[in-house]
């Protein structure tokens, strides 16, 4: 008796193990048109024939079935012919967007529970990433900034989670953030830390008396190492070196080290007929009053060098802080906080900006003179509110200004999109954004298109994992019973 109805609920329970990890691991599927990337030539795209509007529920479903079934084939049993590759002289560039990671750290008083969760939290992530990157083979991955959830923590913690970042969501090598930690670590714990004083003096001499420098210019970089075949990018968030009025030096120090620049630009085809460039920008120390001020300097720096370029092709700007807009376009409406005159905790950041959601009125204004000022079309990638929003900004030549609204205005001489990428996170349904560049023949300019592929919060990838081990341990007990 006990084991006909154990043997039941056996097969009840693969059926629903077996259900779980097909969609878990085959969930672009369900949304191929978003989770893919923008086919823009229409000749070679696939014959999706559209459902009339008045389609019965049944047809819906049936045509959703078909959908994903052959999105299923087609990515996971046909080898992947790279005809538009070849047939495409300029191929298109497939970039990754993933927003505000945000994770969590483990201290000595931390329940086992959140442990878990925590420890969950990093593969859920991993396992978003890597379906993503099988499935499309980016040519570049970026992450928006809030790779941690907090910059007040001390150098060995920013390294242990730069370790889980590399490790369990980007499935990258750790070799070389060892190697980083040979170099910076306290002779005495062995832990990792940073020597902030050194930098902080060679920072300060490069941006007196050398600004060119900083090196924030490449050309043509598609990797980082010749094993790579993607270019990794990692942005600053508030929560990785803190607004500019808490970024310290030990802020800047342990991210430049671990993650690279903080503000750089990579060059694309400059010399072909064909030419873009991503800028990446710590948009966070554009404006103050900053702890240090030098800071400030140091970003807008980086503008004035980026402007002296003169470049002629089209940008993707990168950054994490939202540019400005009226409230009610996107979740987060403007908002500025400063710390108090008198702030006993810590005295010394008395006034200076604690907190911002979106850049002010007037920096936007500048920085998208010089980002964008050369007609050509862009597109402007952030982070910070999880939610996710997509606006225009509309320029007018008049005055230089640009104005956002949720659609382009007629009258306006120049548009630019801004895309707020939508979370990573569970509760935000672990989304990936899929930025498609295409270099078009006919009016010989590049057009940028922005989709976002959900997953589905992360009790569902949990699931998945539990009832696995659930259903060996019924079987197993079937066994010996
Ligand atoms: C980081 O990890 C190391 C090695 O596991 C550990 O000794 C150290 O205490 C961790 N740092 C923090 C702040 O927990
Ligand atoms: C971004 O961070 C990851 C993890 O530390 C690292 O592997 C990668 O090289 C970083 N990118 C740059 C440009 O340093
Ligand atoms: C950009 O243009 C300015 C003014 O015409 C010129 O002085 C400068 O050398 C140019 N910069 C580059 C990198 O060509």
């Amino acid at each position: 008796m006990l084991r006909s109805t154990l043997r039941k609920v056996a097969v009840f329970a693969t059926v629903i193990t077996v259900l779980a990890n097909i969609y878990a691991y085959t969930f672009p599927s369900l949304n191929a048109e978003s989770c893919s990337w923008h086919c823009f030539d229409k000749t070679n795209a696939k014959d999706d024939s559209s459902l009339p509007l008045d389609a019965t529920l049944f047809e819906k479903v049936v045509h959703r079935a078909k959908s994903y079934a052959t999105d299923v084939y087609e990515t996971n049993f046909v080898t992947k012919v790279e005809d538009s590759e070849d047939s495409q002289r300029v191929p298109d560039v497939h970039m990754m967007a993933l927003g505000d990671p945000q994770i969590k750290g483990v201290w000595k008083n931390t329940p086992y529970i959140t442990r878990l969760d925590t420890f969950g939290n990093d593969y859920y992530l991993g396992h978003i990433f890597k379906t993503m990157k099988q499935r499309l083979s980016p040519s570049h991955v970026v992450v928006m900034g809030d790779l941690f959830s907090s910059q007040w923590i001390p150098d060995s913690e920013f390294y242990n989670r730069t370790r889980r970042y590399v490790n369990r969501l980007f499935k990258r090598d750790t070799s070389l953030i060892e190697e980083i930690k040979q170099s910076n670590h306290n002779n005495d714990t062995g832990l990792f830390q940073v020597d902030w004083q050194a930098w902080g003096s060679t920072f300060n001499e490069i941006l007196e008396n050398n600004p060119e420098d900083f090196k924030f210019g490449y050309k043509d970089v598609d990797a980082w190492s010749d094993d790579e075949d993607y270019l990794f990018v990692n942005l600053t968030g508030n929560h990785d070196v803190g607004y500019s009025g808490d970024a310290t030096y030990q802020h800047l120090t342990r991210f430049q080290k671990l993650f690279g620049k903080d503000n750089f630009w990579i060059e694309y085809g400059s010399e072909t007929d064909h030419p873009w460039r991503l800028v990446v920008l710590n948009d966070l120390l554009l404006e103050g009053p900053a702890l240090q001020p030098e800071f400030v300097d140091y970003d807008w720096e980086f503008l004035r060098q980026l402007e002296a370029q003169n470049f002629t092709g089209s940008t993707i700007l990168a950054t994490h802080v939202p540019f400005y807009k009226e409230e009610g376009l996107c979740v987060d409406p403007p908002e500025y906080n400063y710390y108090p005159e008198v702030w006993e905790k810590e005295p010394y950041k008395a006034n200076l900006l604690r907190s911002q959601n979106h850049i002010s009125e007037g920096v936007t204004n500048t920085v998208f003179n010089i980002v964008f000022g050369n007609n050509m079309p862009g597109m402007v990638l952030v982070g910070h509110d999880h939610e996710g929003c997509e606006v225009t900004y509309n320029r007018f030549s008049g005055n230089n200004s640009w104005v956002a609204t949720r659609d382009p205005l007629a009258n306006a001489d120049y548009h630019l999109q801004e895309i707020t990428v939508r979370s990573m996170m569970g509760e935000f349904f672990g989304n990936t954004g899929l930025v498609t560049g295409h270099f078009n023949e006919d009016t010989k300019l590049w057009e940028w298109k922005f989709t976002l592929c959900p997953f589905s919060i992360q009790h569902v990838w949990w699931f998945s994992k539990v009832s696995a081990i659930v259903t060996v341990l019924i079987w197993s007990s079937l066994a010996v019973l």
